[in-house]
């Protein structure tokens, strides 16, 4: 073989290897917008009366709102995306902790979404979308912006 043929052929290999780990790479991670999410500006609401004890948790749609603190203040619920960045898995708020906590692989986030232990077993989960939340009237306000 010559040296300008082998060469070719190396490049081609290398090129094949560099794509292949990319594709590989890229497989692993779901940084995709989740499907379901509503548009700039929508408002989803949940009554109080549901969100009485820390923990609790109403789904509206793709957004579920969480209430992570005593009181009927702002700061006393978190709104993300409802399913685990992951695999969708279901998200649950650990107090104890004080994280959201994949009930799958159990990766956890911060109340700002931002991904703080990986999934267990493997895989990345990225950070979870938020809401803007206000209290009003009995209810609970999750604003996508
Ligand atoms: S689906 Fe959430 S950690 Fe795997």
């Amino acid at each position: 073989m010559e040296r300008q043929q082998f060469l070719k052929t190396l490049g081609i290999s290398f090129a094949t290897v560099c794509v292949g780990a990319c594709f590989s790479d890229c497989s692993k991670k779901n940084n995709a917008t989740p499907a379901n999410t509503p548009p700039e500006g929508t408002i989803v609401s949940a009554n109080l009366s549901e969100l009485t004890a820390i923990g609790k948790k109403v789904v509206v749609g793709n957004i579920a709102i969480f209430r992570i603190a005593a009181g009927d203040i702002a700061s006393s619920f978190i709104a993300t995306e409802s399913l685990c960045t992951h695999q969708k898995g279901t998200l649950q708020w650990n107090a104890g902790l004080n994280v959201i906590e994949c009930q799958s692989h159990f990766a956890q986030f911060s109340p700002d979404g931002v991904n703080t232990r990986p999934p267990q077993g493997g895989g990345v989960a990225s950070k979870l979308a938020t809401y803007i939340i206000t209290v009003a009237d009995g209810k609970v306000n999750a604003k996508v912006a």
